[in-house]
């Protein structure tokens, strides 16, 4: 276990489906308080003696018995995702190409209200909006005005920044009224911090998306996500936030361009 614990903290491998924790000794113990298992039981369970059980969780014993400790208390353990700001490698041709699920975009409805525009939009997405810019029909998001009340953008994330841009701009001139953005939390560019965050409010989303790709099949995104809206009321942001896990940040500072 101790050569195993050493291996994984310098290849950032974490486990997931087990518990929370800073390593795996943290984890198992963890795991073991949350099932409210006393180290006798936990023992029993586990057919290991107690000794090899306080061995484990502190980092302690053979893998062997991780293993069977595993397979009676955390079956499902594998490995976590490593953090990537990026679609994986091998998803490079179709990257572009994944669609929000309906259960994301449910509390999406229900706190900002039917979207108006989806300015990149694909057939086989299950995106909801009275008007759908789409390429296939000649359409472009990038030229074409956006329209109504809503908009609503799951850009294609290689080319993040120009949508950001395209949104920015669309809703500065009036367009549209409040546009909701899905996207990575990528905020290094000068543009970010001068421009953006001044007029943007971002919603921090605890936990990934599953995003549908063009079968139909569920993928994580392999990094962390955030809503952007810009002309979001209150009472907007506060339904959404009864909605969904993660927080709206604050700016100290910054007067924000709510709507009242
Ligand atoms: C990440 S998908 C999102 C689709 C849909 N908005 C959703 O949330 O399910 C981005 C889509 O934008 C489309 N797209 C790319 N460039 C575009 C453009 N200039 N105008 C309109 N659509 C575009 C692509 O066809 C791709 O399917």
């Amino acid at each position: 276990m101790r050569t195993l614990v050493t291996v994984m903290a310098s290849l950032n491998f974490h486990l997931t489906g087990i518990g929370p924790g800073a390593s795996l000794p943290e984890q198992l113990r963890n795991r073991r308080l949350k099932l409210s298992l006393s180290l006798d039981r936990m023992a029993q369970r586990t057919r290991l003696s107690r000794a090899t059980v306080v061995a484990l969780e502190s980092g302690g014993g053979s893998v062997a018995s991780l293993l069977r400790l595993l397979a009676v208390i955390a079956p499902k353990a594998g490995r976590r995702a490593p953090e990537r700001s990026y679609w994986g490698q091998g998803d490079k041709v179709d990257r572009d190409s994944r669609f929000t699920p309906s259960e994301f975009m449910q509390p999406i409805y229900e706190a900002f209200g039917q979207v108006d525009t989806d300015p990149c939009a694909h057939l086989l997405s299950p995106v909801v909006a009275h008007r759908r810019i789409l390429l296939v029909d000649g359409g472009d998001g990038l030229v074409d005005d956006w329209s109504g009340r809503l908009a609503y953008v799951n850009p294609p994330f290689s080319r993040l920044l120009t949508w950001l841009r395209r949104a920015h701009q669309q809703w500065q001139a009036g367009h549209v009224e409040t546009v909701v953005c899905l996207v990575p939390v990528r905020t290094d560019s000068a543009w970010f911090h001068e421009t953006l965050s001044g007029d943007a409010s971002i919603y921090l989303l605890r936990g990934r998306v599953r995003f549908l790709d063009a079968r139909g099949k569920g993928q994580q995104t392999p990094f962390s996500l955030m809503l952007l809206t810009l002309g979001a009321t209150a009472e907007q942001k506060a339904r959404y936030a009864a909605r969904v896990s993660g927080f709206w940040m604050t700016r100290r500072g910054a007067a924000e361009r709510d709507r009242p």
